[in-house]
């Protein structure tokens, strides 16, 4: 049985879907991966490169993705089927939920972790001169307790989707995404006000493009993808949820912009702290865990700003995490009939079970390390979702938008419904030549510069 969408769920109002996509696009991406990629590949240079990537590469996208979605009512397989009957393009959105399963997988486990430093957090601030590296190294080297909060927030996660587009996704990200905003902004006043914070401002703001590499470049696009939860099809499913009136253009506008907003703050809740008390910028993924409760344990009250914190970035990881859920259950829905309930419990079991590796990779298997990555399993899964799958998805999905389904279809489709501005000339040329062009060349470089220079 396929779904033809006519009794397809729809967002209740467009500050819905906003919020939706900005709680999928607002994540463990802007805290916790945008700090570190930043710190590992030389900062203020880094830091332009990912601008570039959203305002020239991710826009576009953006829109692109929204508009299969809404023009086709369907996941994001189920819209090549639509669009492009009996072609291969379907193998598109086949990659696309293949990506999801791997990234959930291991996106999981570091929420975990966030579950577990809101308790852990408390033993970080109320004893002073204790070694904040070590308690995260003991934390994730733990086996059990890192694959229990896994678990939970596997539990959650399906439990969200389970409930539906409306009930589930929407109703949480509305509540959570603006508290987790002002608790970042008090954290900043904070990490700027310290003593020594000048240094880590500096290595932020001022660009050192000598470090630029290919693999920088790769690194930056990736990260782009990764933050806008760009090229795997989730924009595409939470955009199957709108109708034809529902507006595009400024809506993706305002996703982009709240995602960059947030990356960029929690850049300024970092790099100062982490100069003005000594750590190393390029301490990699434990960089938020070593970091922030060591600010906690510098600031007045600093244990209850701290559950807070690892509290709310759980949720921000929860509202990210469902969309990732939603793309492979909407899949299931869609093209194979399942019941939603079915489809989130049932996958929910498979992806807790693929990311088992990624938490293991840091105590029973923390030897292995895949040849040119030299990084440990989490990292491994995160650099195929983010710097291969990602781009790829994003790659096709232009060329299919520009050349097979016609890009004056997909101008006149986005341009449809109530809008603050169209789209023209300017995204046709970005979507049909210069974003299919930059991320060949930008993947074929970086490829280069990991596996082969
Ligand atoms: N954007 C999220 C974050 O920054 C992660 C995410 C959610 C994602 N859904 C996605 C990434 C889809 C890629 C594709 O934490």
């Amino acid at each position: 049985m396929i779904n033809t969408g006519k009794n397809r769920e729809h967002w209740a109002n467009r500050a819905g879907f906003i919020l939706a996509a900005a709680g999928s696009a607002i994540g463990l991406g802007n805290i916790w991966r945008f700090p570190y990629m930043t710190g590992e590949h030389g900062g203020a240079a880094f830091m332009l490169l990912y601008l570039l990537a959203i305002l020239l590469l991710g826009y576009p996208l953006i829109v692109t993705e929204i508009v299969l979605g809404r023009a086709s009512q369907r996941d994001p397989v189920g819209v090549f089927k639509v669009l492009a009957p009996n072609t291969p393009w379907w193998l598109v959105g086949a990659l696309g939920v293949f990506t999801g399963f791997v990234i959930l997988s291991y996106y999981a486990v570091v929420a975990g972790w966030s579950l577990a430093y809101i308790y852990k957090v408390v033993i970080a601030t109320s004893n002073p001169g204790i070694d904040h590296a070590s308690i995260f190294k003991n934390h994730i080297s733990g086996v059990w307790e890192p694959i229990i909060w896994q678990a939970v927030f596997m539990i959650m996660t399906v439990g969200i989707i389970a409930a539906g587009v409306v009930k589930g996704i929407q109703r949480w990200s509305t509540i959570l995404m603006p508290i987790l905003f002002v608790l970042l902004v008090i954290l900043i006043i904070r990490a700027i006000t310290l003593p020594g914070a000048e240094e880590g401002l500096a290595y932020y703001l001022k660009p050192d493009f000598s470090k630029v590499t290919g693999r920088t470049l790769l690194a930056a696009l990736a990260q782009a993808f990764f933050s806008l939860s760009l090229g795997m099809g989730a924009l595409i499913t939470y955009g199957s949820y709108l109708n034809e009136k529902d507006e595009i253009p400024a809506s993706a506008a305002w996703v982009a912009g709240l995602d960059t907003g947030v990356a960029l703050l929690a850049g300024f809740a970092l790099f100062p702290a982490i100069f003005a008390l000594g750590f190393k910028p390029g301490a990699g993924p434990g960089l938020a865990f070593i970091t922030l409760p060591a600010v906690f344990a510098q600031m007045p009250l600093g244990t209850i700003f701290g559950v807070l914190f690892f509290f709310l970035l759980g949720i921000a990881a929860l509202t990210s995490a469902i969309s990732l859920l939603e793309v492979v259950t909407a899949w299931l829905i869609d093209e194979k009939g399942w019941s939603r309930r079915k489809a989130a419990a049932c996958m929910g079991v498979v992806i807790f079970i693929v990311g088992l590796p990624a938490t293991l990779g840091y105590s029973v298997w923390k030897d292995f390390s895949f040849p040119g990555l030299n990084t440990d399993l989490l990292d491994t899964y995160d650099w195929f979702a983010n710097s291969l799958f990602l781009p790829v998805g994003g790659f096709f999905m232009a060329v299919f938008t520009g050349y097979a389904w016609g890009i004056k279809h997909a101008v006149h489709e986005v341009n449809k419904g109530h809008k603050a501005f169209a789209v023209g000339t300017w995204w046709t040329l970005l979507i049909r030549y210069f974003v299919p062009v930059m991320i060949f060349f930008i993947l074929a470089i970086g490829i280069y510069d990991t596996f082969v220079k």
